[in-house]
């Protein structure tokens, strides 16, 4: 069927060569730089900001989360690598599901990247410019107005509650003081002071801004130029990463490790969409593949190594700082600043965190503004979007349309969105997809005819293996924790309550459906485990989040069906 053409390894490869009559983009990456930028991509907001309250609902425990999470994100990372050396070209797992599923699934999975970078790359600056701003204010005398660092919808919701609370008697001073309605003052302060045209009121974030015009900047300026950028902030980053791990070692209270789970797997779980976000980033290596000297040996190597190291480095910063403070006063938004605050000598290195915060996240943005628009320009090269999308600039060897287009899809969320909505929904995205490439792989491997990757994942049968798994679990959760059966299946209060509960559903049905196939197809044990893992985090996120993500499915289909499809190379080829 038209809508599941596949494309070959072949043709994708002869495509990507005669691209390179019309301007080929400029080599210059090696192991060590793909390394590099998978460090830029991951360590970011995610480990200096959102940990903090994934430590206050998990505990101590939380470093289970972050290995359990590097487990799953690691079965993943081999997915990549061995798509990333059998087809080394633009497009990371867009161009994967090309070749295993076909066309449609192809562009379900490239939408669903475009969001996990243009998404991510929100939150990020977001972040970037609480960081930013405080750090200014807290440096200088210099006071940054707040309709300048808010999105518009929060002030303006911010603005009724506290109105609302005003006409009830409740002064302001006792809103600001009070832990719970504190945070709502910046958004009510800054609706009422903003400047206005007519009866609009000028609020925007410009921190965030302007963060991702400068990146963008660079970015279109070239791959070298980026490149050298990262690779100075990566140093920068990982020095104050061992920093705050050896000095902060010296400090720990291992008393503060106990309790170890204070909420009890709940607690826990309510982080994974946190500490998952910290891990996003390898997969966007795999985009620069065309740029790499030699993608197959060295793409697989890049992704590997980087989440090797981000992982020993997280766990570590986790110990740390649930072992500084107690877990419950970590529901902060500078966990890593705020430990060191606590030890008196060593209040100037909050500073020095403050400082490196600001250039990590800056490095995030960077790999991800490099990411998303070599995956517009691999579909516009399929005649999946406008030609525009693929043009490369003469001068500066990138893609110079897509490059532009990605930073205003990234400007326009700026001024509507707030963090908390958008750290979800990247997390979503990126499961998604995380799911697909799996899935690509086992489909691959199904076909005897595909060609042999240059990296191959170990292969261990999982045959009898994931079958056993299911029934294990299964058994487990009737015999030893009924109130999660009970939680799963059975109570169904209200219909908001049904609603909760679909995702995981969903993970159960899915489970039981790759446990028979594994035992029919005698699948690989560590995508299957990926597929899974990555599965269950998903079902984890919240029915809303699937929600948010059908509807961003829902746009990319209609695009697909009323361009993209007629005007599909591989269609024309076919005909
Ligand atoms: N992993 C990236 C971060 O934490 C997205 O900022």
């Amino acid at each position: 069927m038209s809508l599941f053409r596949k494309k070959s390894i072949d043709t994708i490869l002869k495509n990507a060569e005669a691209e390179s009559h019309h301007g080929s983009l400029a080599k210059h990456l090696g192991v060590r730089d793909l390394t590099a930028f998978g460090i830029a991509a991951i360590i970011g907001a995610g480990i200096f900001s959102t940990i903090g309250k994934a430590s206050a609902d998990g505990g101590p425990g939380v470093i289970l989360l972050f290995i359990f999470t590097a487990v799953a994100c690691s079965f993943a990372a081999f997915a990549y690598a061995e798509f990333a050396s059998l087809i080394p070209v633009s497009g990371s797992a867009y161009t994967y599901s090309y070749v295993a599923f076909g066309e449609l699934f192809a562009w379900i999975i490239g939408w669903a990247l475009i969001m996990e970078y243009a998404i991510g790359n929100v939150t990020v600056a977001i972040s970037w410019s609480d960081y930013f701003t405080s750090l200014i204010q807290n440096s200088s005398s210099y006071r940054v107005n707040e309709w300048l660092c808010l999105d518009y919808f929060t002030a303006k919701q911010n603005y009724g509650t506290v109105m609302g609370m005003l006409a009830a008697g409740v002064p302001l001073d006792e809103i600001k003081a009070n832990g719970q309605t504190a945070g709502l003052v910046e958004g009510f302060i800054a609706y009422g002071s903003a400047p206005k045209i007519g009866d609009f009121r000028i609020i925007f974030d410009g921190p965030a801004l302007l963060i991702n015009v400068i990146i963008t900047m660079l970015v279109y300026r070239g791959i070298k130029e980026s490149r050298n950028a990262s690779n100075t902030m990566v140093v920068i980053k990982i020095i104050v990463v061992l920093l705050v791990i050896f000095v902060g070692a010296f400090f720990v209270n291992t008393s503060n490790w106990n309790p170890f789970l204070p909420n009890g797997i709940g607690g826990l779980l309510s982080g994974i969409s946190a500490v998952f976000f910290a891990y996003i980033g390898f997969d966007a290596i795999s985009t620069t593949a065309e740029e790499c000297r030699n993608p197959q040996r060295d793409l697989p190597r890049g992704i590997l190594y980087s989440i090797i190291i981000c992982t020993i480095l997280y766990v570590a910063i986790a110990l740390v700082i649930t072992g500084m403070v107690s877990y419950n006063e970590l529901n902060v938004g500078d966990p890593l600043a705020y430990v060191f605050e606590k030890v008196q000598s060593l209040s100037w290195l909050s500073g020095v965190i403050a400082v490196s915060a600001v250039v990590a996240m800056a490095s995030v943005m960077l790999v991800f503004q490099l990411g998303q628009p070599r995956i517009w320009m691999s579909m516009s090269r399929d005649g999946l979007l406008p030609p525009a999308f693929a043009k490369i600039h003469p001068k500066f060897k990138t893609p110079s349309f897509s490059t532009i287009f990605t930073g205003f899809l990234v400007a326009v969320p700026i001024f509507l969105v707030d963090i908390n909505m958008v750290t979800d929904i990247c997390s979503a995205g990126t499961l998604f997809a995380f799911c697909l490439v799996c899935a690509g792989v086992l489909k691959l491997r199904m076909d005897p005819s595909a060609p042999p990757s240059k990296f191959k994942t170990p292969y261990v049968n999982s045959k009898f293996i994931i079958p056993a798994l299911f029934i294990l679990t299964i058994v487990l959760l009737c015999v030893y924790n009924m109130s999660w059966i009970d939680y799963y299946f059975l109570k169904f209060e209200s219909f908001n309550a049904f609603l909760t509960k679909i995702p995981i559903y969903f993970f159960f049905i899915g489970f039981a459906i790759i446990a028979v196939l594994a035992f029919k197809y005698n699948f690989s044990l560590i995508p299957t485990l990926g597929l899974l893992s990555c599965f269950y985090m998903l079902s984890q996120l919240g029915y809303k989040n699937w929600l948010y993500f059908t509807i961003w499915l829902i746009i990319g289909l209609i695009i697909y069906f009323v361009y993209g499809r007629s005007h599909s190379k591989l269609a024309k080829q076919k005909n």
